[in-house]
């Protein structure tokens, strides 16, 4: 089969979509489809583009390790800046069109919520995951929250909070909080405020990422994850970060966090997060698969804190763990999430 897999692109996860996208394109060619590794931003000036799918060169040269701890904004803007207006770069719509199927490695608002897969619905190209309109709900957190209280799905109380507004009726924060970027990903911008005179300064850090924030309660407790997989619950990971809490350097650098598969949180807790991911699945209009995210309190009360329509696929990420608990490989995933694809 002809595949593309696209990644990179020019959000503040551009770095984690660049390793995603470079082990998906690994196992595309172990499973023995003709592949090419696009950087959706930069694509690709060649000469023999109509004939891209034959050639046997390696696709992934230039695609190496993450270089930034720290997600460098900056650098991400440069691109924006240099690269012009338009999100798809050089012979990236083509050489989609040339494909059987896309399968996206993307991550971050730009990829992940909704616009891609609406873009491709146009364009007639086929691509993985879910579609536009559940790619934009669930990257909108504040929007992902009011559909999870309306649905009775357990979420931590919170509200939206616009760049320059000034706090509203029931836009008051009680401490401890989390504060994050409403349309972010990989706990770029998140800051957990423990007093009153923190807040500004995550409130001017989660800007920095995005025009609006979400402002919730703190859950102290556990933090678990679970995917859904073609409409079925995967078993749960908890995640156990040596040092604070589950972010950017703890989720990207190995052997930070442990993560255990399934979670020794015993049957009921199980079957209960597994029951609300699936529901959120539903809320949220959700397709073949996504990551929902959660705290668990001390007295076992779960709170859905997220869904990732494109969740990671890097080498310290969790669908591949939660899979692999069922006896689904890597490789086998990447062809599962591909045959979904053609449903
Ligand atoms: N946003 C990152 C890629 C994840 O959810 O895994
Ligand atoms: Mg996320």
């Amino acid at each position: 089969m002809k595949v593309v897999v696209l990644a990179g692109g020019i959000s503040t996860e551009r770095d984690v979509s660049l390793i995603s996208g470079k082990m998906i394109y690994q196992a595309m060619k172990r499973l023995g489809h003709q592949a090419v590794l696009l950087d959706v931003f930069l694509g690709m000036e060649r000469d023999d583009i109509d004939h891209i799918f034959e050639s046997d060169e390696d696709f992934s040269a230039g695609i190496e390790a993450i270089h930034e701890i720290n997600p460098d904004i900056s650098a991400v803007k440069a691109l924006r800046k240099d690269g012009g207006k338009c999100y798809f770069g050089p012979n990236v719509i083509k050489i989609c069109q040339m494909a059987d199927v896309v399968f996206l490695g993307l991550h971050g608002a730009d990829g992940e919520g909704g616009k891609v897969q609406a873009a491709f619905d146009l364009l007639g190209i086929r691509y993985t995951g879910t579609d536009f309109v559940s790619g934009a709900l669930a990257m909108d957190k504040c929007l992902a929250k009011e559909l999870f209280m309306q649905n009775g799905i357990p979420t931590p109380a919170g509200f939206r909070l616009k760049k320059g507004q000034e706090p509203g009726e029931g836009q008051q924060p009680k401490f401890p909080c989390v504060v994050k970027v409403s349309s972010g990903g990989s706990s770029i911008g998140v800051s957990i405020v423990q007093k009153e005179e923190d807040y500004q300064a995550a409130l001017d850090d989660a800007f920095l990422y995005g025009d609006e924030v979400v402002v919730e309660e703190y859950i102290k407790g556990r933090e678990l994850t679970c995917c859904v997989l073609d409409g079925k619950a995967l078993p749960i990971v908890e995640i156990a970060p040596k040092e604070g809490f589950y972010d950017y350097k703890n989720k990207y650098q190995a052997g930070s966090t442990i993560e255990i598969c399934p979670a020794p949180i015993g049957e009921e807790s199980t079957r209960k997060i597994q029951k609300i991911s699936e529901r959120v699945f539903d809320a949220l209009r959700l397709h073949k698969y996504a990551r929902m995210d959660f705290m668990m309190d001390e007295a076992g009360n779960a709170y859905c804190l997220e869904a990732n329509t494109l969740p990671g696929m890097t080498p310290t990420s969790l669908i591949p763990q939660e899979a692999a608990a069922v006896g689904i490989s890597y490789d086998e995933l990447c062809q599962k999430i591909l045959d979904m694809a053609f449903e």
